[in-house]
């Protein structure tokens, strides 16, 4: 099939462009490099042997998918093209709302123009908000909490109603957990701008020097080391259950919900020790007060993807360590260096 993603230039993107390719698919990339750069897509192609096409396009311009949709036949989509920044999306949601729902509607109605009916969203655990036990299953009742994860309820929401009111669609909505690691060739991975957000790409900084240490954001959970857990995935164990998707919405029209986790969690130290021991020696870090919004811990029950996917994780926390390490020590300004 020939493939349009969205967000390809993106961390999660040009893993799953590169494994679209080792399937044997054709894929046109499209992406407002707000976040990232051509540089990643340009090492997918030296891994593959093949160039994705590439073109600059910011989704809110609908008029500017339309021009790719017509020049290029695209069988389904995979969207990931998106704004991801929990405590930016407080600060700024107009702009949050605005980037990541009209982008979205925007891409639909052009689909929907041109007769393209198969799509891939990239959902998040953070739509199960704070009200749900874990291990979250997909048919728990969502409530986000913060603005970012409500533009993710809301594309849900609005990608049921069009499966809802048209038959033809075919959509898998994929609720990752948390993405972490790197491309084992260390030639593609997650090249975040400025302070990074997240645990593993901090880490990584402080690895590298780039950063003095790790503040370890709250000690006093009620969880074994008194600190966070979450579902770590590796990105191409979560870039694999992409194509996966697909091929099932190729087989099949409707509305599917699949969690792409691990179905176990892992505490902020536990992170930390493996980061260590990839790099092999102890790396500096302070326990600090909790950060607003955080969850004590959650995680996957990935069984359903399993039964329909024949997808699981196959990928530790050690080997998402291992990649990202190779990733960050091999290219340490990122796809600048
Ligand atoms: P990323 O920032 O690396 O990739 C997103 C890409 O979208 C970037 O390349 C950015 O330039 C592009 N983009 C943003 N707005 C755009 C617009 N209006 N038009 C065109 N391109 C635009 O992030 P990622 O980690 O690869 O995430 C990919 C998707 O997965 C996002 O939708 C994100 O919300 C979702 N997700 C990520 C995580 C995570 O922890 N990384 C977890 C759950 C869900
Ligand atoms: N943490 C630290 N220090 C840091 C960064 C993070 O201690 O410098 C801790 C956090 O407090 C949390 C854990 O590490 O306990 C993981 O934090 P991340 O920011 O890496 O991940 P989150 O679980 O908070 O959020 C991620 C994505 C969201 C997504 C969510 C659920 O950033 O976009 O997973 O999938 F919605």
């Amino acid at each position: 099939m020939r493939i349009l993603v969205t967000g390809g230039t993106g961390y999660i993107g040009s893993h799953t462009v590169l494994s679209l390719q080792e399937a044997g698919h054709e894929v046109v990339a499209i992406d407002n490099l707000v976040n990232s750069s051509e540089e990643s897509l340009r090492r997918v192609a030296g891994l593959s042997g093949k160039a994705a096409v590439f073109h600059r396009v910011d989704l809110v311009d609908e008029s500017a998918i339309d021009a790719v949709f017509a020049a290029h036949p695209i069988d389904a989509v995979i969207h990931f093209a998106g704004l991801k920044a929990v405590g930016e999306s407080v600060r700024e949601p107009l702009r949050y709302y605005h980037n990541n729902l009209t982008g979205t509607l925007n891409l639909l109605r052009v689909m929907d123009r041109h007769g393209v009916r198969s799509i891939v969203f990239s959902s998040s655990a953070t739509v199960y908000g704070e009200h749900n036990p874990s291990p979250y299953l997909e048919k728990m009742e969502i409530g986000a909490n913060n603005p970012y994860g409500r533009t993710k309820e809301q594309i849900e929401d609005i990608l049921t109603d069009l499966g809802a009111a048209d038959s033809r669609w075919r959509i898998a909505l994929l609720r990752y957990f948390n993405p972490v690691g790197a491309h084992p060739s260390g030639l593609i991975g997650e090249d975040p701008q400025g302070i990074p957000n997240n645990l593993v790409p901090f880490i990584a900084q402080v690895a590298v020097g780039r950063r003095e240490k790790l503040m370890v954001f709250g000690g006093d959970y009620d969880t074994p080391d008194g600190t966070c857990q979450r579902d770590y995935i590796h990105v191409v164990d979560l870039a694999q259950g992409h194509v996966a998707a697909l091929d099932f919405v190729a087989e099949k029209p409707g509305v599917f919900r699949w969690n792409l986790g691990s179905g176990k969690g892992s505490s902020v130290l536990e992170v930390l020790r493996s980061f260590e021991k990839a790099v092999g020696r102890p790396l500096p870090y302070e326990v600090t007060g909790r950060r607003p919004g955080d969850l004590p811990a959650f995680w996957a029950d990935a069984s359903l993807a399993l039964a329909d996917l024949g997808w699981s994780t196959t990928r530790t926390v050690d080997q998402m360590c291992e990649d990202h390490w190779r990733w960050q020590k091999n290219n340490p300004h990122g796809y600048n260096t």
